[in-house]
């Protein structure tokens, strides 16, 4: 069973987890990948830990505070001081740089040789460093330019190319055969007027940038950020994996975006999915539906008195029906699942195909402090509810990663906390 995740910046790599899903159907069975909402390296490195994650990829901003976090670092990474992807092997965390191949991968994609060109860095970040290792390594003359001038000069030196500020660059800029931007989507640089036909133009936004339209505008060739995704992404597979992805199929699916519908909240009972569902509703202006309550109502009876009478798996098909209404509707809806509904067979993948899943995660034993065990009675049954818990999470972890498009941690957060990050995530993720 092998769990991988992406953390990060949502609006660096919505795509990520389309990406990766549509690279294993080999072997779906034991490999899944979500996105992690965290709110600080040291959030992701715990939650690697505690749910005994694999490997994760690593976007903007966490790409150098996760490189000092690992146990061991690539020589790339020693030298950006920037990881994108990073693996569990022998017990040490180890990190890499698959970026560097993300851009020269989309150079000569695109079929253009960075060799003998002058090239224009915009940004000293860790895709800014990617990119001018890339260009440096393949033979390109590089300035990075960067407004924080120290962190220009601290790349430069260390990769062997030139620097600059951005104050700077309406000298370079119209001089430059090759521009690559990798600031952030709001920060606009480039004057239109230093552009001519013969610019080669890269973006490592792919959401559509004022650059893009510049370039295009101008007559330039312009590279996309796309490609970028796929070939940082294909590496970065195999060190998970060990096996060579299906390139075609993460391809297609980097150049397709999944609309947003219904939004749904899975994890173990006590995650906190009840609680968290209206005020997400209402942060986002949706309906919510609640599948226990919904059932309730239906049967007229509690579900401990519906399990209790009927048994579980009877429980089980009333709980599937409910959900397969609540996803049918054409209204989009925040749906909060009960715990055992995407552990179901096909049911995971049902959420994940029809909408947006999202795993509220706090480990068992918080799990349990939150919950009165007399209203479970999956737990009650047994003589040590706490034991019982962690051997069920265990059981259904795996199958939680599997439907999940992302996990938001409830342990230290209020549901106000969550919900505001389970937004905001979304947000950016599908709307920019
Ligand atoms: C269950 C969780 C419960 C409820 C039922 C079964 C489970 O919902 O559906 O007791 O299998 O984990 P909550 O997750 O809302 O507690």
């Amino acid at each position: 069973m092998n769990l991988f995740a992406i953390t990060g910046n949502p609006v660096l790599h919505s795509k990520s987890p389309i990406l990766f899903d549509a690279a294993y159907p080999s072997h779906a069975d034991d490999f899944a990948y979500f996105r992690l909402a965290a709110q600080s390296a040291e959030e992701a490195m715990l939650l690697f830990d505690e749910l005994g994650l694999s490997g994760i990829n690593i976007t903007s901003p966490f790409k150098s505070s996760v490189a000092q976090l690992a146990d061991l670092r690539s020589p790339e990474v020693q030298a950006l001081n920037a990881c994108n992807t990073l693996t569990l092997e022998n017990g040490k965390k180890c990190c890499y740089n698959t970026d560097i191949f993300g851009v020269s991968g989309s150079f000569e994609s695109a079929g253009v040789s960075p060799a003998g060109k002058r090239c224009l860095v915009l940004g000293a970040g860790g895709a800014g460093g990617a990119a001018a290792y890339a260009l440096h390594s393949a033979g390109g003359v590089v300035t990075i330019a960067n407004r924080t001038v120290d962190k220009a000069r601290w790349l430069a030196e260390s990769i062997g190319c030139r620097y600059a500020g951005l104050d700077e660059i309406a000298a370079i800029a119209p001089q430059a055969d090759i521009i690559v931007n990798t600031l952030y989507q709001h920060v606009d640089v480039v004057d239109e007027a230093w552009l001519k036909p013969q610019h080669v133009v890269f973006d490592a936004i792919y959401h559509g940038s004022k650059l893009r339209e510049k370039a295009l505008r101008t007559g330039c060739k312009f590279i996309d950020g796309t490609g970028w995704l796929l070939h940082q992404g294909v590496p970065a597979y195999r060190r998970f994996t060990g096996v060579e992805p299906d390139v075609d199929s993460m391809k297609k699916a980097a150049l397709t975006q999944k609309l947003p519908g219904h939004i749904s909240l899975i994890g173990f009972m006590g995650a906190g999915k009840s609680t968290v569902a209206p005020l997400l509703a209402h942060l986002l202006g949706m309906p919510a539906v609640d599948v226990d309550a919904t059932l309730e109502a239906r049967c007229g009876a509690s579900i401990p008195q519906l399990i209790g009478k009927m048994g579980e798996a009877y429980f089980r098909e009333q709980e599937r029906i409910v959900l397969e209404e609540a996803l049918a509707s054409a209204t989009p809806t925040v749906i909060s699942c009960g715990g055992g509904a995407a552990t179901q067979p096909q049911l995971g993948r049902r959420l994940k195909e029809r909408s947006i899943v999202v795993w509220i995660y706090a480990s068992p034993k918080r799990c349990v402090s939150r919950i009165s065990v007399d209203t479970r009675p999956l737990l009650a049954q047994h003589g040590n509810p706490l034991q019982a818990a962690a051997k069920l999470f265990e059981k259904r972890k795996f199958l939680y990663a599997k439907a999940a498009w992302m996990l938001v941690s409830s342990a230290d957060r209020s549901a106000e906390q969550v919900s505001l990050l389970i937004y905001d995530e979304i947000s950016k993720a599908f709307h920019g």
